[in-house]
Formats: structure tokens, sequence, C-alpha cells
């Protein structure tokens, strides 16, 4: 590796060096104050939990280290600024949102979106368009949106200021944005890209093409994600010119602790260091090594590996989805993992994921052995269950704005009395876990049949307990 450049890292271990006497906040005083209390592990993770003292810069003003260390992050990724930030990519796409979007502005937006980006939607008090995403048959889930139904979107609704996209998705799965992104520039219309997973893909071939190099106006990472960052750690990048940036560089300071996590920080300095290390010396032997282990997966006779074969999408080889050959779900052959210390990033009814390392697996034998330890009584061949099938409408809007959704009194009624009426709570199916029906869209006989037919398959409602009792809650207008 060449000599380490990461100037915030540098400066906050220069500084610990030096056994520093704390007169300042925070209370545990460079761990000080808890002596032999706590274990050493977490106190010397306390020695470096300091706050905006000489030589240290401030987040929320950078003039020093900070600001050298973000200007490293923006030139590594190409784009006009980079900011740090410590309260994940939650608090990225909080800020991306309210700084472009005024109340009332039509926004297009990927109606599997994570629950920043709805939450966002809300504060901004702008009028939602969802699109619904692409149905993936190889790993029975659904990945980004399509060029088309994006276009389509924007024709129907020609006075929409900005798109939200999500991409890649949970399962790694990413989805080209160039056209639609062309296309949206040529109307004046921003598109923001929530690529919580996809911090690393600036790496190039093999890993999808980031939505910075297909000229998106700002793109959020959550660095803690795939790449060697702390929990909470994430950035956003600015590149648009259309945008205000002032108005990002308030949302962050208005929506950002006063006290940001030195720590935090420092390992977003370090992570983009690891990042333009890996595409100088190259990363060809860690994705060789990740090969060779989804071939030795392979031969495990009780596991198959889904991998998609649509034409639309390319996957992150980051990821890797794995299936019991057999009826058992994907919650149970998590479990089944998790018994010889094996943990999965997340199971559905299917799937599970495994998120690999943006580094040579350690011990890769051992870990081949224990999965197969841990699966060799699954048996193989049983079909599993009839999948839940859920269709979304391609284009839809919400028929109140956020302010008179606050207005109204809710409404319980039965399935039938439902049409026609607007939804008042987001109906989530899980699986797959997207909205069938935001809240302010219109019920249509279509929503209640699949409805009525996920009620009989067994299927779960998140957050609206009076669904499967065939009852919907209702706006009264
Ligand atoms: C697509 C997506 N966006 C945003 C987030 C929120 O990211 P963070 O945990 O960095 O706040 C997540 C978290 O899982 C996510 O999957």
């Amino acid at each position: 590796m060449k000599k380490l450049k990461a100037p915030l890292y540098e400066a906050l271990i220069r500084f610990r060096r030096n056994d520093p006497v704390s007169f300042h906040v925070p209370g545990h005083k460079n761990g000080a104050v808890w002596g032999d209390v706590v274990n050493n592990t977490f106190r010397e993770l306390l020695s470096i939990d300091v706050t905006e003292l000489d030589g240290l810069d401030d987040l929320h003003s950078p003039t020093g280290v900070i600001a050298e260390a973000q200007s490293l992050t923006a030139k590594f990724y190409k784009v006009k600024s980079s900011y740090f930030l410590v309260n994940g990519t939650t608090v990225g796409n909080l800020a991306m949102i309210l700084a472009t979007f005024n109340p009332g502005d039509r926004v297009i937006v990927q109606r599997n979106s994570h629950k920043s980006i709805m939450n966002a939607l809300f504060l901004a008090k702008v009028k939602p368009v969802f699109v619904a995403p692409i149905y993936d048959s190889d790993i029975e889930g659904y990945s980004g949106v399509s060029f088309a139904n994006i276009k389509k979107a924007i024709e129907k609704y020609p006075d929409c200021k900005g798109i939200v996209i999500t991409n890649p998705n949970y399962y790694g799965l990413s989805v080209k944005l160039t056209s639609m992104i062309e296309y949206a520039h040529k109307y004046k219309i921003s598109v923001l890209v929530d690529e919580a997973h996809g911090a690393h893909f600036s790496l190039g071939n093999p890993f999808p093409t980031s939505a910075i190099l297909q000229g998106a106006d700002i793109v959020v990472h959550s660095a803690h994600k795939t790449l060697p960052a702390m929990t909470m750690g994430s950035y956003l990048h600015f590149n648009s010119k259309l945008i205000n940036e002032d108005k990002i560089k308030f949302f962050l300071s208005a929506l950002q602790s006063s006290s940001p996590s030195y720590p935090i920080m420092a390992s977003l300095d370090l992570a983009r260091y690891y990042l333009e290390e890996l595409s100088e010396v190259g990363y060809q032997n860690i994705i060789s090594n990740h090969l060779e282990f989804i071939s030795q997966l392979h031969e495990i006779p009780q596991l198959k590996i889904v991998e998609s074969k649509m034409k639309e999408s390319v996957t992150d080889p980051l990821k890797v989805i794995i299936q019991a050959k057999s009826k058992t779900s994907g919650y149970d052959l998590k479990k089944i993992l998790e018994i010889v210390d094996i943990h999965p990033e997340l199971a559905d009814s299917r799937n599970v994921l495994l998120v690999l390392p943006l580094a040579e697996l350690k011990n890769r034998e051992i870990i081949i052995k224990k999965i197969r330890m841990a699966v060799s009584n699954l048996p193989i061949g049983e079909v599993g269950k009839e999948k839940l099938t859920v269709t979304y409408d391609p284009i839809s809007e919400v028929n109140l704005t956020y302010e008179e959704m606050e207005r109204y009194p809710k409404r319980i009624v039965n399935l039938k009395e439902s049409i026609g009426r607007i939804v008042a709570d987001d109906i989530i199916p899980y699986p797959p876990g997207i909205p069938l029906l935001m809240r302010g869209e219109i019920i249509k006989q279509s929503h209640i049949n699949i409805i009525t037919n996920l009620i009989k398959q067994g299927a779960t409602f998140q957050g609206n307990e009076y669904t499967i009792q065939n009852k919907l809650t209702v706006f009264q207008l």
C-alpha cells in the first residue's frame, strides 16, 4: 500500500498520541472517567471520541482537515463536492429531497424506496408520483425502475421537478440510469439517487456503474454498508447544475448533530483512502477470491445460488443470494446459518443475502465447512411454497396533499366498502415489503383482489394490523 493519506484520521491519531488532558466535552474525558470499569476495547474507542478541538476542524464549517478529507473524497468520486454524513444515508436522503424541492412540487419516485425517502417526501410536502419497479423472476423480487416507465411518467406529468431513484436494490441488482438521466436533464428535471448499497461502484468493472458517472445530480452512499467505514458513516455527493448547493449545506447542518462523531468521520476519510488504493493496485484478487467462494457454495448440494439473468440489470459481485433447494424458507435458512455463527445480511421468504467484504475473504475454507455442516440435514428437492404475487400500478399518484392527509380524520372500513376511497395508511404486504398502496392513493377493485388473495395465501401487512381482518383505514373526506 502506498503511504496512507487520510488527513482527518491522521490528525485524530496525532492528537491522541500526545495524551491530551480533557477539560471539554464529551464527559467521558477521552475514556478516563471509566478507568477499569469498562473493558479496554471500549475505553480505546472513547479515547478518539473527541470534539471540535484545535486542529480537528468543524464539520459544519470546515476549513481544515475535514475540508481536506471531503475534497479528497470529491476528487476520488469525480464530483463537485462530497459531504461526510454522521447519520447515515437516512440524513442524506432527507437533506437532498428537502433541498431540491418546494412544497407542492410534483416528484417522480421509485415505489420500492427506503422509508427515509418516504419520510422526506412527507416533510418536503411534495406531490409524489410513484413508479413501480421491474419484477425479476430469478430472485423472485423487484429491482429498479425501467426508463420506459419513467419516460411515461414524465410525459404524463410534464410539470414534474425531479426523479428520486433507488439503485441498486438490497440484493445488489442495479439498472442502467444514463438514458433516464439524460432525458430528465433535457427538461431540467433533476435526478436524485439513493445509492446506499453502491459506495464501491466507482471502482468500475465488474461492479455496476455508479449513478455519479451516469450524470445524477445528487448521489448518497452508505459508506458503512460496503466500504470499511463505521456504522452511520455515509457520503452525499453533489454534482448538479440544477440544484442550489447552499440549500444542501443548510439542510445537512440543520438535520445533523452539532457534535458529530470523530471516529465516524475519520472512518469515512479512511474508507475513501481504501477505495483510492484499490483503484490503483487493482482488486482482481478480491474478485477471483469471491468467485472461488461462490463456486464452493455451488458445490453444497442443499443450496442454490441465485443469479439474475435479466438483461436490464447488472449484479454487484459483493452480493450473493442463496436459497435452500427445499421448501425451507429464507428466514429458516438464515437461522440455520446463525447457529454456526455465520451471520447473513438479511432473509426473505425465499432468499438469504450474504454481503461479501471489499477484501479477500479470510478463512474461506473454514467458512465453507461451517456452512456445509449447518445445512447438511436439509432435504433436497422438495418444492417450495407457491410465491405470493403482488402487482403494482406502473404509475400512480396520491390524491390528497400531505397537509390534507394530516387534516382529515381516518376511519376503518371493510375491504368492499373501501373501493373508490382514499387509503389512510401505507399497505405494505410482506413479502415483498413494497407498498401495494401508498397513503393518499385511491383504492381500486384490483387492489382489493390482490389483498384478498394475499390474505388467503397467509401474507402479513407491515404496520397495518386491520388488513388481515379484511379491513382498511381510509380518510373520511
Ligand atoms: C436503499 C437504502 N436507502 C437508505 C438506507 C438508510 O441508510 P443508513 O442506514 O445509512 O441510514 C438504507 C438502509 O438500509 C437502504 O437500504
